[in-house]
């Protein structure tokens, strides 16, 4: 049973191939390696002891992927690939407009392709990566799938349009099966130290930041508000392991698999964590200090952002496990055993 993974090489996509081959499934990589770095390939064999299968080229060249569908007959694609950075979206909304709702678009031709003229027999069945973003500035915690949905930036504008395009897919073509995953906070890495998040450049957000500090690259971490209507005055955000958000993947691929039937769900822990919280675990983990000094509030940032975790165990039988501990002991250990990413 193959499954397509556009974007597989990037952070979420590279634990979600490994969990997928832990289930038996046979994930195929398609990926540019515009934010990745062909490196994960070795790491992702080494883990799995199996080859990886990979087709490296652009989401957004619909004859191309129409034609790796034909070759590999997924029984269903987990669509990741796109541009994440928030600040990078105000400034460059194109890149985002392009990227995202265009490659979402592409990906959703060439599928629409191969299964009208039958040559993937099986109904079209998509897992797409959205985000907690499309709540916007939520009104209250925790946050249940039916809240409004907002944008503040082209990012989350990007993943707004595209569960909206699904749902008109879906409309259209009852024959599809839709899982929309709505992301908290990915951090972590696998046990083994050997796949993680590779940010390039200086990284946008707190995980990444801390664990540069904690091994000497950095030496302060701005703290981004203390004045927050939160138990100490920092930012609460629901930080998931992404062992566990990868599970989260296999459990919504085998509901649309075997139930056929079509959801959006919240991945989260349901628990919220303050950055100084973070800040402490991260110490406690690595036996490193990560010194820090309060900043202004960013603009844009939220003073709670936490799931209501529920409807992701009723309907997959899924839920996050791992805790804030093992969150910063797997980020230490790969970050202090590749302290310069894959470029090493
Ligand atoms: P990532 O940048 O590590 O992975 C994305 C991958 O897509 C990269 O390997 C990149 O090279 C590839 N890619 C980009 N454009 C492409 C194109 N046109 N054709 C083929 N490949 C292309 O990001 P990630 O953190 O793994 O995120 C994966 C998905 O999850 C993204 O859609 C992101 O918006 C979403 N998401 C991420 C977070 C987060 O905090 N990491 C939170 C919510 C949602
Ligand atoms: N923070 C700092 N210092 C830093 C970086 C972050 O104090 O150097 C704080 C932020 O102010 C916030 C918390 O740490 O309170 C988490 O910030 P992140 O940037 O790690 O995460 P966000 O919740 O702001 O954003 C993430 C993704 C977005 C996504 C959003 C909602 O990066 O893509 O979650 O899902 F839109």
């Amino acid at each position: 049973m193959k499954i397509l993974l556009t974007g597989g090489a990037g952070y979420i996509g590279s634990h979600t191939f490994v969990a997928l081959r832990q289930a038996s499934f046979e994930p195929v990589i398609l990926d540019t390696f515009a934010n990745s770095h062909p490196a994960v390939v070795q790491r992702l064999e080494t883990i799995t002891g199996q080859p990886v299968l990979l087709e490296r080229g652009d989401v957004l060249d619909t004859p191309w992927v129409e034609s790796v569908l034909r070759q590999h007959q997924p029984v269903g694609v987990v669509h990741f690939a796109g541009d994440k950075a928030v600040g990078e979206s105000v400034a460059q909304p194109l890149k985002y407009f392009h990227n995202n709702i265009g490659g979402a678009v592409s990906l959703l031709r060439a599928m629409t392709a191969v299964h009208a003229d039958g040559t993937v027999p099986t109904a079209p069945t998509l897992v797409f990566s959205s985000s907690a973003t499309v709540y916007g500035d939520p009104a209250s915690v925790p946050i249940t799938e039916d809240f409004p949905r907002s944008h503040t930036n082209p990012y989350g504008h990007s993943k707004l349009v595209i569960e909206d395009m699904l749902t008109a897919v879906r409309a259209a073509n009852p024959a599809w099966r839709v899982g929309t995953l709505r992301y908290f906070n990915p951090v972590g890495a696998h046990p083994s130290g050997l796949i993680g998040e590779d940010p390039a450049g200086i990284p946008n957000n707190l995980m990444p930041f801390v664990a540069q500090v904690a091994v000497g690259q950095r030496p302060c971490l701005s703290v981004y508000g203390n004045d927050y209507p939160t138990p100490d005055g920092t930012g609460v955000r629901d930080y998931i392991h992404v062992v566990d958000l990868a599970a989260g993947h296999v459990a919504a691929l085998q509901a649309l698999l075997n139930r056929g039937e079509s959801f959006t769900v919240n991945l989260g822990t349901g628990r919220g964590n303050s950055v100084l919280e973070v800040i402490k675990a991260f110490e406690a983990a690595s036996g490193c200090p990560v010194p820090y000094q309060f900043a202004p509030r960013r603009a844009g940032d939220v003073a709670q952002c936490y799931a209501d975790a529920a409807l992701a165990k009723e309907l997959l039988g899924w839920q996050a496990h791992l805790t804030l501990d093992q969150m910063c002991a797997d980020t230490w250990r790969w970050q202090s055993n590749n302290p310069m990413g894959y470029r090493m």
